[in-house]
């Protein structure tokens, strides 16, 4: 067995579009790099690059061999170069129809029978429509076809269906993928293992046990490059309507009845649903927006927000922390906290499931203290999980409570290179299973529950809460659990 699923993939031809960006040469082509070792895409395969840029297919193979050396450590040469023959590049302008047709006239050279044809938008949302409508009008797009398209999808509701329409038009639901790469990453499935191949945790996994449940996703890096998009979202669209809500959802749907692409994204389904909706008083008491200022990360003086956008005028938040609640017979009263930012104290992307004090003080005259248990299901980096208890420290005359942990470390448990996201996923559209993609109903039911708090920001338009990077975020954000006489999860150590 290797590291990730080994199945052969039927051989396919995966266009990349956009495929001098970011997103293609810093985590696609890696991707498809380690599938390569691996032996996974069939001799067939080909992977297309199109774009705007003008480029040969040597030019882009050159380009594609410096991605590559620079994204993935201790590369072999020879699959390496077994997957730069695989590239072929096209230069095409999606705002016009010209010369699309050649893409065409490359797809159907495939002789392979049986070939997949994926169209990976590697591209700004805006382009999604426009895009597919192209692949059709030069007849690109058959039924092997798949489509994918990175999040977001949209910047509200209305675009989000608007982009849905106009993708819709072309490729049926079951031939879109709609990439959350949280979704992707070993540490996020292995919460429906953790949760649904065991028995001991799902008894207690309710509000009689629960107390409430922390997701965090904190990042050390700011906006960096990515100013012009990012100002144009913030961290609410970027983060919280697609990641944290998908991990809020793997935490907290029903087991479904098996695991396949409608039952678990029915289930996803009913928890988006049973989100409490936000009035406007409940965004103003029960959300938090910051922004990051000046400061240190890792010992280094690191510009704010605006400097780092170049624009001083920006009201867009960089940290969001907000208190949600899901409406349903499991979780009735169980506060799920969220928070989400760029250029806090460290990279760390959490869930914590803290369970409520035991019912009766058995230990009257017990030493040290009693803390509740938690269950830190910790996604990145050092995948793992931690259940913190209360024991007894050994040695006579009474009971002195001392916390400890049970420790899994995916490092020390298993003896594998950790796959990133995308390897998963490409192979996912590639063997025709969406289950770790999310539905049209769930992206725009996640929509409809972030929409009321972006509307009641834009109405009150108070300024982001300024944090000083290096930092945990804005106190309001301690002062949203403080209330509930809670707090975060800062360390495991809490
Ligand atoms: C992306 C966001 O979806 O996720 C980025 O657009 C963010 O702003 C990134 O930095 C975080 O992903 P990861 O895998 O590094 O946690």
């Amino acid at each position: 067995m290797t590291s990730s699923d080994p199945t052969a993939m039927p051989p396919c031809d995966f266009t990349v579009v956009g495929a001098t960006g970011d997103l293609a040469l810093r985590k696609l082509l890696p991707a498809m790099y380690h599938r390569e070792v691996e032996g996974q895409l069939a001799p067939e395969s080909r992977v297309i690059g199109v774009s705007r840029s003008e480029h040969t297919d040597e030019s882009y193979r050159a380009i594609a061999r410096a991605a590559l050396e620079q994204h993935v450590a201790d590369r072999d040469p020879v699959v390496v170069d077994r997957l730069l023959a695989r590239l072929h590049y096209l230069s095409l302008d999606a705002s016009t129809g010209d010369d699309w047709h050649l893409l065409h006239g490359l797809l159907k050279e495939s002789t392979a029978p049986g070939t997949v044809r994926v169209f990976y938008l590697a591209v700004a949302p805006a382009m999604f429509g426009p895009i597919c409508e192209r692949l059709d009008e030069a007849g690109c797009v058959d039924a092997t076809s798949r489509v994918v398209m990175e999040k977001p999808i949209g910047t509200d509701l209305a675009s989000a269906h608007a982009v849905n329409d106009a993708v819709g038009a072309v490729f049926e639901e079951h031939q879109i993928y709609r990439i959350d790469h949280y979704l992707g990453k070993e540490s996020v499935q292995n919460l429906l293992v953790t949760r649904f191949a065991n028995t001991f945790l799902e008894p207690l996994w309710n509000s009689r046990w629960v107390d409430h449940v922390q997701i965090t996703v904190s990042e050390t890096l700011g906006v960096g490059t990515r100013g012009g998009y990012y100002d144009t979202s913030g961290a609410l669209r970027d983060m919280v309507q697609n990641h944290l809500l998908q991990l809020l959802c793997l935490t907290a749907m029903e087991p479904p009845t098996y695991v396949g692409s409608e039952s678990v994204r029915d289930e996803k389904l009913k928890v988006l649903q049973a989100l409490k909706p936000m009035s406007p008083e409940d965004v103003d008491r029960d959300t938090v927006r910051g922004r990051y200022g000046q400061g240190l990360v890792a010992g280094e003086a690191v510009p704010s927000y605006t400097e780092d956008l170049g624009r001083p005028g920006s009201a867009t938040e960089t940290y969001v922390a907000i208190r949600a609640e899901v409406q349903n017979w499991r979780w009735a009263g169980v506060p799920f906290y969220l928070r989400t930012g760029k250029r806090m104290d460290r990279k760390l992307s959490e869930i914590v499931v803290v369970f409520k004090e035991p019912p009766h003080a058995m230990f009257p005259h017990h030493e040290g203290v009693q803390t509740p248990n938690r269950l830190h299901i910790q996604v990145q980096p050092d995948e793992g999980m931690r259940l913190h208890m209360t024991a007894k420290e050994p040695g006579p005359g009474g009971f002195r409570f001392k916390p400890v942990s049970l420790d899994l470390s995916y490092a020390s448990a298993f003896d594998a290179r950790m796959p990133d996201a995308y390897e998963r996923l490409l192979m996912d559209v590639v063997r025709g299973n969406p289950t770790l993609f999310m539905r049209r109903d769930e992206v725009e039911a996640a929509w409809s529950w972030v929409e009321p708090i972006l509307q009641r920001w834009a109405v009150t338009a108070e300024r982001p809460k300024r944090y000083p990077a290096g930092t945990s975020g804005p106190f309001a954000a301690a002062a949203l659990l403080e209330r509930d006489g809670r707090h975060w999860q800062e360390s495991d150590l809490d």
